[in-house]
């Protein structure tokens, strides 16, 4: 929900709210120009490197190459340490050599320390070294004069770093008057001190950077340094004022940018979250894409602004390969890409090809980040599937969701009391609507305090609970991590005198405005603060909560109402010393992640949480689910959340969706249709509405659109196996659920730049509509010799080819791939925990070699015990008129009373008999229909148990 600051009676609020329509207010964020280390950073040029390397330097032990760079105009030394890493991976890190003070290092967010390999040198001449990465696939190429990396596979030049000069690097120094150069030193020495106490337990801060070995390139560096030249400070680099807020820079300017080079890649991806293309543009003539955690009141649609996460990694996809930069870094980020063919006309490039000009199609991508280090991963792939699970490897992978939260979920700001959630459920059992969860937003909370219910309103929490239970449903409540400051509420005055607030750079607790008023920040980034956290959310703590009750974490930018860029001044100070500037884009992960704790923790760590965040970081795939924010009821919003959610999807966050039917406005009637029958087919199916707004349940529209929805409705459904199945896929093997073409079609370069339409895993293919009153839709069927089935008619498409299908008020365009079986529970029922011993039905669409293969995951949908192989893993697969189910994981094991109620085959001839093996038993003759017109036979009661292995013969 919104900062909507009207509560607040901020003059800001009364310029938004008197704005006819909708945008956001610009002048509240900064463009780089106003964010003083972009503006210094994008001043340098490319083509002019002040860096060298000093090869002498090249220190080469078992797991990385060390190499000191020097800066030719400055003198200033740092040191380049390369770490070739299992599994196609490259680390590269750059420090000061001598810091006057550590710099930040993000902890916690990788899973493990990636395992290194053995360097070697290839071969060295006056300029250059030559190293084997690890594996031989992957050579690296050091260059001196001017300072360049070369990463090469087999004969291909894949990436080159620094090779536009671009590196840049502000070294702690001294403030220049006596006074405060003595007081920043000062800063600096008790910076030590606080560092040694508070020693982290997860990545330990690297502070010996500088070694004491003895060797040629330190005794240069050692005497250039006496000879460093003094660099003249900018406006901007000890302090900095935006609107009425200064930001007051102790440690000076310490930023870090570095460019890279991709030859032979002209679509790149990722870096979410913008409210844009699933493409990236190239940002020549506009700011670059900023990453920086931000409550952006009305976002605006198609263009680089930051919104309210950041995944630092991006993808560069071409028929060849696939490979990834992973910029591992949380302070405020601004990345520019440009590339050699933008702007040129398809016209333009044929004519150079024709005309044999050989320049090769390129991209080059600059991150520059505020402070830090400069700490990058180089992901080598070289498939899309390779790229994923080489950043999971580093930072885990979506964790599996509790199957409920995989149906609908109903929310609006605000459910007022007991009755009106009474009211609203029952409204789906009077109306046949499937649904799984009712939330509420900030108002149920006695006064915005969070972990309290309004004692009029909701007087009885756990009565109304248990009516859910009763029904088999949930509830979701909101904890925001803004803690109104006030005397008498218990979770206040606990963490006042635990001491676990973030401080003001005077040591005072960090209070700004929020929901509640006068609000302070709890401090995330401290391990015995997120313990305390989660220790909250244990029956005994949370008063009223059960068991079926479950959290959602807003405004954890953090969001400030009256707090710089609406979030938290960047001199604040958390646990460790380190300041705001550096934690900025972790503190949302960090709320996210001692929720979801909490919730592990208050059942014995026996189930699986559900949790979702507005703010997010790498890594935040492991602590549930994502939503885009407050959108509007617009129909470019409903367009929007497709390559929005196929961004996150990209960088490991599978589990998102957008606020259905538009947060903001009032949607009319056939846009909040065409939004549930979008969201039907996203992850996370969340409707949510603003305060301001008319109730929108899904009956409130007439009885026609009433069965439209829950037609919609039903889909999902019916579909929630195969949804299963996926997020299992993806929690254990790295795949995204929702996927854009190119994942699975990596070379149908048609598709590369495709968003209106994508695939959920491999087998569907999604073009929701999303223009009002479409008569049609323009569907790409990707993939050469592919058949595409319409599940709605089992209309048969042979691919590539492009199609434009007639829609009406019902349609939702999905096609199921040839090839694929899918999963299906039919028989519609109130909610997914109904419907969890009905039986399935497999879809099996047949290729043009009349094959088809499936999966299908299953487990009790709540608990961890798939970890001790409680479940089912099976594999389905037909070739030659024989349908299999065999075991695909013998280590799990799961009883269920699910049996096989149907079996459907698509595009198959007219079979003479069916029958059913299983082993040790007979063959049984089953019944069946055939559909001449449709190419389908429908298999009736196999009544096999869905864990026992057989075969079906279609002769
Ligand atoms: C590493 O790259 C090679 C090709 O260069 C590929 O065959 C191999 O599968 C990749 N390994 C991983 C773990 O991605």
């Amino acid at each position: 929900m919104a900062a909507a600051r009207r509560l607040l009676g901020l003059a800001l609020v009364f310029s938004v709210c008197l704005t006819p329509g909708l945008s956001v207010d610009r002048s509240n964020f900064k463009t780089c120009e106003q964010s003083s280390f972009c503006r210094r950073q994008r001043k340098l040029e490319p083509g002019s490197s002040q860096y060298r390397a000093l090869l002498g330097s090249a220190k080469l032990t078992a797991d990385k190459l060390e190499i000191q760079l020097i800066n030719d105009k400055t003198q200033v030394s740092l040191l380049l340490e390369v770490f070739g890493l299992h599994g196609n991976m490259t680390r590269i890190k750059i420090n000061e050599l001598k810091p006057l003070k550590p710099r930040y290092e993000v902890p916690d967010v990788l899973v493990e320390t990636p395992t290194p390999e053995n360097l070697q040198v290839t071969g060295q001449d006056d300029n250059t070294l030559e190293l084997f990465l690890g594996s031989h696939e992957h050579k690296l190429l050091v260059t001196g004069s001017p300072f360049r990396l070369d990463i090469l596979a087999g004969r291909d030049l894949v990436l080159s770093v620094n090779s536009r000069g671009l590196l840049y690097f502000e070294q702690f120094r001294e403030r220049k008057d006596t006074l405060s150069a003595k007081v920043s030193s000062a800063v600096g020495n008790m910076w030590h001190k606080v560092k040694t106490l508070f020693s982290s337990d997860s990545e330990k801060t690297d502070e010996s950077t500088g070694s004491d070995d003895e060797n040629q390139g330190e005794e240069e560096v050692a005497e250039e340094k006496e000879t460093k030249k003094e660099e003249e400070d900018e406006p901007g680099m000890w302090d900095e004022t935006f609107k009425t807020h200064t930001d007051s820079k102790p440690n000076g300017p310490s930023s870090v940018g570095l460019d890279f080079s991709l030859p032979g890649f002209e679509h790149v991806y990722g870096i979410p979250e913008h409210a844009d293309n699933l493409r990236l543009r190239t940002t020549e003539n506009t700011d670059p894409y900023r990453l920086y955690n931000l409550d952006v009141f009305q976002y605006e649609l198609y263009n680089t602004m930051a919104l309210y996460g950041s995944v630092p990694l991006l993808l560069a996809h071409n028929v060849q390969r696939t490979l990834g930069i992973f910029w591992f870094n949380a302070a405020e980020t601004w990345v520019d890409i440009s590339s050699n063919t933008a702007g040129k006309t398809l016209l333009g490039k044929m004519l150079q090809y024709m005309q044999g000009g050989d320049e090769t199609p390129q991209t080059d991508v600059r991150w520059m980040s505020e402070s830090g280090l400069i700490d990058v991963f180089i992901l080598l792939g070289p498939s899309p599937g390779d790229v994923f699970k080489q950043y999971a490897s580093l930072t885990g992978t979506q964790s599996l969701p509790p199957y409920f939260s995989l149906g609908y979920h109903q929310c609006r700001w605000n459910y007022n009391d007991e009755e009106d959630v009474r009211n609203v459920d029952a409204g789906f059992d009077e109306h046949n609507i499937p649904y799984d969860v009712i939330w509420l937003d900030i108002e149920h909370a006695d006064g915005k305090r969070y972990f309290t219910w309004d004692p009029h309103k909701f007087p009885t929490p756990k009565n109304m609970l248990t009516g859910l239970k009763e029904k088999r449903r949930k509830m979701v409540a909101i904890v925001d991590p803004h803690i109104k400051i006030d005397s008498a509420y218990r979770i206040h005055s606990e963490i006042r005198s635990h001491n676990f607030y973030v401080k003001t750079k005077d040591g005072s607790d960090y209070e700004g405005w929020c929901w509640p008023g006068s609000a302070a920040y709890p401090d995330f980034t401290n391990p015995d603060m997120r313990a305390w956290w989660s220790s909250m959310f244990s029956y005994d703590q949370y008063e009223g909560s059960m068991d079926n009750l479950f959290v959602w974490n807003d405004m954890n930018e953090p969001s400030v109402f009256n707090g710089p860029e609406v979030t938290m001044h960047k001199d604040a100070v958390h646990w460790g010393g380190w300041e705001h500037r550096e934690v900025h884009n972790l503190y949302g992960l960090y709320v996210h992640r001692a929720t979801a704790e909490g919730l592990i923790h208050r059942s014995g760590g026996k189930e699986r949480p559900f949790v979702l965040t507005r703010a997010f970081f790498a890594g935040s795939q492991r602590y549930g689910a994502v939503w885009t924010g407050d959108n509007a009821a617009e129909w470019e919003h409903l367009k929007i959340s497709l390559p929005m959610c196929l961004s996150l999807a990209l960088v490991g966050i599978s589990f998102c969706g957008a606020d259905v039917g538009g947060f903001f406005k009032n949607p009319e009637t056939e846009l909040l249709l065409r939004w549930y029958q979008a969201g039907a087919y996203q992850p996370f199916f969340r409707a949510h509405a603003h305060l301001d707004t008319p109730r929108r349940e899904p009956w409130l529209h007439g009885e026609a659109n009433t069965d439209l929805i829950r037609e919609a409705l039903q889909q999902r459904y019916a579909l929630l196996p195969y949804w299963y199945t996926l997020f299992y896929n993806a929690h254990r093997d790295a795949e995204p659920v929702m996927r854009p073409l190119w994942v699975e079609f990596p070379s149908d370069v048609s598709s590369f730049a495709t968003d209106d339409q994508y695939l959920l895993g491999s087998a569907l293919l999604v073009h929701p509509v999303t223009e009002s009153n479409a008569r049609g839709v323009q569907i790409y069927f990707p993939g050469t010799g592919e058949v595409w089935y319409d599940v709605h008619t089992h209309q048969k498409y042979e691919s590539p080819q492009r199609f434009y299908q007639p829609v009406t008020m019902s349609s939702i365009p999905v096609f199921q791939r040839g090839g694929s079986i899918i999963p299906r529970k039919d028989r519609p029922r109130r909610n997914s925990d109904c419907m969890q011993d009905d039986p399935f039905t497999l879809y099996v669409a047949l290729n043009l070699q009349g094959e088809a293969q499936g999966e299908l995951y299953l487990d009790d949908g709540h608990s961890f015990s798939y970890q001790q192989n409680e479940f089912l893993y099976r594999k389905f697969s037909y070739s030659h008129g024989k349908l299999t189910s065999s075991s695909l994981d013998l280590n799990g094991k799961f009883e269920t009373p699910n049996w096989l109620e149907r079996v459907v085959i698509i595009g198959a001839t007219r079979p003479n008999s069916i029958t059913l093996h299983q082993p040790g038993g007979s063959e049984v003759q089953l019944e069946f229909e055939y559909d001449a017109q449709t190419s389908v036979i429908t298999v009736r009661k196999p009544g096999v148990n869905i864990a026992s292995d057989f075969t079906m013969f279609v002769r």
